[in-house]
C-alpha cells in the first residue's frame, strides 16, 4: 500500500500561512545551535513570514508543501532559472520527526523530475558549512562547488557551500557517442 506522502504547490493563503508555521518550528528547533537565535529571528522575520513568502512566489519562487496523512510536515521552495538551465533550491526543511526516513530523498526525486521536464539540467544549494544536512546533499549526489559568504543584511554573512547536481535525466551525451539504433 503506498504511504500517503503528499507533496502540493502552495497557492492559497492557507497554505502560506502553513508553511510560515512550518518554518517557526523548524527553525528554532533546528538552527539555534547552529546560527544563534539573533540570526534566526532575524532570517524568519525577513524571509519566512506569510508575508515575505507571498512576495517570494510573486517573483517567482515556488514553495511546496510536504504532507503525511493530512498533516504538514515540511516545505520547499525553488526557483527556476531558465537562463542558466538550473534550478535553485532555496528551502528544504522537514519538522525533526520526519526526519531520517526517507522523505528528503523523496522531495529531492520531486525536485529533479520539476528540473527535468523543465530541461533545466543543474540543480544548486547554499548550505551552512556547519549544517550536518551538508552530508545528507553529499548522499543524495550533491557536491561542493564553492565556499561563499553572502551578506544578508542585519549585520549577519551566512558561511555556506554552494552544492550542486547534475539531473540524471538532463546529462547530455558524451561527445562522440552515437546513440542512434
Ligand atoms: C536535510 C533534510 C531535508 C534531509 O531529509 P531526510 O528525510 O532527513 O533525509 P533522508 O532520510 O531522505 O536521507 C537521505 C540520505 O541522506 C542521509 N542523511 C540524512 N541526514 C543525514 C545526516 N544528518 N548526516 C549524514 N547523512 C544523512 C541518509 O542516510 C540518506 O542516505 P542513504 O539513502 O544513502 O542512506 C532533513 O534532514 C532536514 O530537514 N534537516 C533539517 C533542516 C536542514 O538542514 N535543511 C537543509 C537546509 S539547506
Amino acid at each position: 500500500m503506498p504511504d500517503a506522502l503528499q507533496i502540493s504547490a502552495v497557492c492559497d493563503a492557507g497554505q502560506i500561512a502553513a508553511a510560515a508555521r512550518l518554518a517557526r518550528e523548524i527553525w528554532y528547533e533546528y538552527y539555534v545551535s547552529l546560527i544563534g537565535r539573533a540570526q534566526v529571528d532575524y532570517m524568519l522575520e525577513r524571509f519566512q513570514t506569510a508575508r515575505a513568502i507571498g512576495e517570494q512566489i510573486s517573483r517567482g519562487y515556488e514553495y511546496f508543501l510536504v504532507e503525511r496523512s493530512d498533516t504538514p510536515i515540511g516545505y520547499f521552495a525553488v526557483r527556476a532559472d531558465a537562463a542558466e538551465r538550473r534550478l535553485f533550491i532555496s528551502k528544504l526543511y522537514l519538522h525533526a520527526s520526519s526526519r531520517g526516513a526517507g522523505t528528503g530523498r523523496r522531495c529531492m526525486e520531486f525536485i529533479e523530475q520539476l528540473a527535468s521536464r523543465r530541461g533545466l539540467p543543474v540543480l544548486w544549494l547554499t548550505v551552512n558549512k556547519g549544517n550536518p544536512s551538508v552530508a545528507a546533499y553529499q548522499r543524495l549526489g550533491f557536491r561542493i562547488a564553492a565556499e561563499i559568504e553572502i551578506d544578508i543584511g542585519g549585520g549577519f554573512l551566512m558561511d555556506d557551500y554552494r552544492m550542486e547536481k547534475q539531473v540524471a535525466a538532463c546529462i547530455p551525451e558524451p561527445r562522440g557517442v552515437d546513440s542512434r539504433p
